[in-house]
């Protein structure tokens, strides 16, 4: 059966060429046949030539989202079964990882996060909620969970045109709070309420590699969620930790987790804005070792990037300045419209304007089980600079 097509203007072809996934609307020149939401279409050149195949969506900016650049092979429900199957056994039977990252592992619309037995799924596209059948049975099948829930409450649906959607795909209610294992140690994570899928997945090796900088150290943990960080720096020695976070339920399960690890004597949680409370840390004349800033989001589209630059160079003037001498900031972005560069110069813009020398010591990106696809620049979105400030 002959699919509908997908016609780019002339000139656009360079990028689904190269493999890149997202046809931009702005690219098409115009559609042959009806489409709806989620359809299966062929990308074509303005003279007709096949280019690709993928799902569209008439409603958002990435017109279409492509899932191969082969013409004889169907995306169909059989394709998504096997490329699931396919990437879980990439992740090589981790308990604790993210299972699937959407365009990065060939299956755009699709977010699944595993804590041990239990599997929580985001579903973004329309495409990826007409396979939400197939996916489910393929998780059941390959990793045998207790429990698949559903956490597709992210905005980023509303902008595909979906509602949002939370509840028991498959198997019993997740308990309260699932208690994991990342790198070692025990870390509760609230599946059902806590922030993206109750645990930042992406930054789990990195707490590791920064708590090497803080032992015998006192440690201001910005934007702590849950205490990650904390946990970890605390756990490698660190003289204290102060979380600084605005959610509450965030902090009480990160004094829950320190408990938990019997690390609780040396972390105090603080229920604040970071950008008020550097200030007030200013003022009081308070200083740090090590301060970790590790803020959300701040850049959600290209017209918002010059007011994220602002925000990023703000809470990093603020640390630098209280930073004790031959002090260390660990300092991330995860907005992927800020690429690495950028936010790098965002950094040394900071230091200049709090007069310290900063020296990055060490990179810090985002885990194997988050990989980064060469055609797909957009799947590198979590940097980390850990700099040396004197
Ligand atoms: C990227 S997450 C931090 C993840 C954490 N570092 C970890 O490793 O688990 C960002 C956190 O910032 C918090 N947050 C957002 N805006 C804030 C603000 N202005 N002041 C303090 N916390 C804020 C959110 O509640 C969220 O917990």
């Amino acid at each position: 059966m002959q699919l509908p097509s997908v016609i780019l203007k002339r000139g656009r072809e360079r990028s689904v060429i190269n493999r890149h996934p997202w046809v931009f609307s702005g690219a098409v020149s115009h559609v042959s046949g009806d489409v709806q939401p989620g359809d299966i279409v062929d990308v074509r050149a303005h003279d007709g030539a096949w280019l690709g195949r993928g799902a569209v969506n008439p409603h958002s900016d990435v017109f279409v989202r492509l899932m191969t650049w082969d013409e004889s092979q169907a995306v169909d429900e059989a394709f998504v079964q096997e490329r699931l199957a396919a990437t879980i056994a990439r992740r090589g039977g981790q308990q604790t990882c993210r299972l699937v990252y959407l365009e990065a592992d060939g299956l755009p619309g699709l977010i699944v996060d595993r804590y041990g037995d239990v599997v929580i799924v985001q579903i973004l596209t329309p495409a990826m909620e007409r396979w939400r059948d197939v996916v489910v049975n393929a998780l059941v099948e390959c990793v045998q969970p207790r429990s698949l829930y559903e956490r597709s409450d992210t905005d980023v649906r509303q902008r595909e045109g979906l509602s949002l959607r939370t509840g028991v795909l498959w198997g019993a209610e997740p308990p309260e709070l699932i208690q994991v294992v990342a790198e070692g140690t025990a870390f509760l994570v609230d599946v059902r309420r806590g922030q993206k899928t109750g645990f930042f997945l992406d930054q789990r090796i990195n707490h590791w590699q920064v708590a090497a900088y803080c032992a015998g150290k006192t440690v201001l943990n910005c934007f702590s969620y849950t205490g990650g960080f904390a946990i970890a720096a605390l756990k490698r020695g660190a003289q204290k930790v102060i979380n600084v976070d605005t959610s509450a339920d965030a902090l009480a399960l990160a004094a829950r987790t320190a408990e938990l690890n019997g690390v609780a004597d040396r972390m105090e949680n603080v229920q604040a804005d970071v950008f008020q409370f550097l200030r007030q840390c200013r003022d009081d004349g308070a200083q740090f070792d090590v301060i970790i800033l590790d803020p959300p989001k701040f850049a959600h589209s290209k017209a918002a990037l010059d007011r994220a630059c602002r925000g990023y160079k703000d809470i990093n003037w603020l640390a630098m300045r209280l930073l004790k001498p031959a002090g260390i900031l660990v300092t991330f972005s995860c907005s992927g419209l800020v690429t690495p560069a950028l936010f790098q110069s965002v950094v040394a813009g900071a230091a200049v304007d709090a007069q310290r020398t900063g020296r990055i010591i060490a990179k810090l990106s985002q885990p194997p089980d988050h990989p980064i696809l060469l055609t797909f620049p957009e799947s590198e979105y979590l940097k980390g600079l850990v700099c040396a400030v004197e």
